[in-house]
């Protein structure tokens, strides 16, 4: 398919509908043009800026206790307008909704189940930064006349069949992977159509440069500390080479530049957060971005297993996220095995000279 001609309509028809063996993937692209649809309409929204009066807070919680802001409220209203009609999903959980959202019995229930966070990154919207939506796709298993339950939703990460994220920047992205490839397209604003820009997208395996929000480094484990300071050293430090560091606290943002260029994006776990889980969504965060990561030929951990190993506890479970260039996140991995086999002994950092995990700040 060429890129700058084919739209996502066609694309999507082209690799499910007209496969050898369609059943597996039934209704699959209707429920993508859909979500699609959505992130147009997301899109027109985030355009307008504070023009559209979805500024500032909701003056309510997410179900992380986090501020809502109206435009959290708003993008996820439109996702589930856009998508629970079509009688393809039979429920869908998200960011901001606390519970499963069963679709209702006056629409017709299908077979999918859709997880999303509709605006990541919200913290930019005040300041017209780079945000985005993702959403991941499962098939449900089992009784389909059954009431859903979590339970449904919780399938690791290697069960997705799409995943995708769009990226509201200067121009509007849809990247997508139906398990065929890590796949891009632009919104062409004054025809309304997503088109095929980017096929194909593949991570370098090297790369030099890195993300992580440094903020942080008194939470972090000793393997992290030992990538990142021998990042920062340099070329005087056992990498012999110099390496960028970037953050710009979305995570859509983040995971774009490392498929359009490579790098390594690292929220790892940390001292701070509950059971050392790291901050990111498993289910709507981690997952649909490994699988995106994954598809175009890097690697995505949790820092000692592949994230989409990881059996799903609760719908709004957080994952430590470690992906990006194969060959970077893979010495991450090994730094990680080497620290839990006590291997790493030489290693000594003047920030960190202890190996207990419970330092001052862990207990507080
Ligand atoms: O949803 C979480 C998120 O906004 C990600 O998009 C981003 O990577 C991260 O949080 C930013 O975290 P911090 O506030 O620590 O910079």
């Amino acid at each position: 398919m060429q890129d700058g001609r084919t739209t996502l309509s066609k694309y999507l028809i082209d690799t499910l509908d007209r496969q050898p063996s369609p059943v597996a993937a039934t209704g699959l692209s209707a429920l993508l043009i859909d979500v699609a649809a959505a992130i147009k309409t997301i899109s027109a929204t985030l355009t307008k800026g504070a023009l559209s009066g979805n500024y500032g807070s909701a003056q309510s919680v997410n179900t992380h206790g986090e501020e809502q802001k109206k435009l959290d409220v708003a993008t996820n209203e439109i996702f589930v307008q856009h998508c629970e009609w079509d009688g393809l999903l039979a429920a869908m959980v998200s960011e901001e909704m606390d519970t499963v959202y069963t679709i209702p019995s006056t629409y017709p229930r299908g077979e999918y189940l859709l997880a999303f966070d509709p605006l990541d990154g919200s913290s930019n919207i005040d300041i017209n930064g780079v945000v985005g939506s993702i959403f991941s796709v499962l098939r449900r298993t089992g009784d389909q006349e059954a009431p859903v339950s979590e339970a449904d939703f919780l399938r690791p990460g290697h069960e997705q069949v799409a995943a995708g994220y769009a990226i509201y920047g200067p121009s509007t992205m849809l990247v997508l992977s139906v398990g065929n490839g890590t796949h891009g397209f632009t919104l062409e604003r004054d025809v309304g159509n997503f088109v095929l820009t980017h096929s194909d997208i593949r991570i370098p395996e090297d790369t030099g440069e890195f993300a992580i929000n440094a903020s942080n480094e008194r939470f972090w484990e000793p393997p992290v500390r030992r990538y990142v300071q021998e990042c920062k050293d340099g070329r005087s430090g056992c990498r012999e080479r110099d390496f960028n560091m970037r953050w710009i606290a979305s995570m859509v943002a983040e995971v774009h530049r490392i498929l359009m260029r490579g790098g390594v994006f690292l929220y790892p776990r940390d001292f701070r957060t509950p059971q050392m889980e790291g901050r990111l969504r498993l289910l709507y965060e981690a997952n649909p971005m490994s699988f995106l990561v994954e598809q175009a030929g890097g690697v995505a951990i949790t820092g000692r297993e592949r994230i989409f190993d990881v059996a799903p506890r609760a719908l709004h479970q957080r994952a430590p996220v470690i992906l990006g260039s194969k060959n970077e996140v893979e010495r991450i991995q090994r730094y990680h095995s080497e620290y839990d086999r006590g291997e790493d002994k030489p290693y000594t950092s003047p920030l960190f000279n202890k190996r207990s995990l419970f330092l001052p700040e862990a207990s507080t």
